[in-house]
């Protein structure tokens, strides 16, 4: 069984903010990263997917297809996006880098079968690096 990982980026802007919270108890959860006017990240989206070796091909994943269904996905509806305002998820969910890697498995599993229709690959976790200090994982098995 491999384990291929494929990096994708994209920038975005959010801002984090809870509506459950208190304006005080927003700005003490979220320090800087609540201010109103938002702030930009550089993501780094790792996509791990599982898979025996494909006696023909030589390999675990059609690495082109997965391309498609990640820039599909995630690439072009996040990138150079206020994740807040124009992805429609975050208009309620604060949108944490943990948060983010729920929606971007969510979308990738929804979508999974009409790019890879057969029992293998699957895809495994992701991993999203807002800053060069932050890295996010999360388990596709762990998502309904
Ligand atoms: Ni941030």
């Amino acid at each position: 069984m491999f384990r291929v990982t494929r990096r994708y980026a994209f920038a975005a802007s959010h801002r984090l903010h809870s509506g459950e919270l208190s304006a005080e108890e927003n700005r003490r959860l979220y320090g800087k990263c609540n201010n109103p006017h938002g702030h930009g990240h550089n993501y780094v989206v790792e996509v791990t997917v599982r898979g025996p070796l494909d006696g023909a091909t030589g390999r675990a994943v059609d690495i082109a297809a997965l391309d498609e269904l990640v820039a599909r996905d995630v690439v072009r509806p996040f990138d150079h996006r206020n994740l807040n305002r124009e992805v429609a998820v975050f208009a309620g969910v604060v949108p944490t880098s943990e948060n983010l890697g729920f929606e971007i498995c969510r979308r990738l599993k929804r979508d999974w079968n009409q790019v890879f229709p057969g029992k293998w690959p699957k895809l495994e976790k992701i991993r999203i690096g807002e800053t060069a200090r932050n890295i996010f994982e999360v388990s596709a098995d762990e998502i309904e």
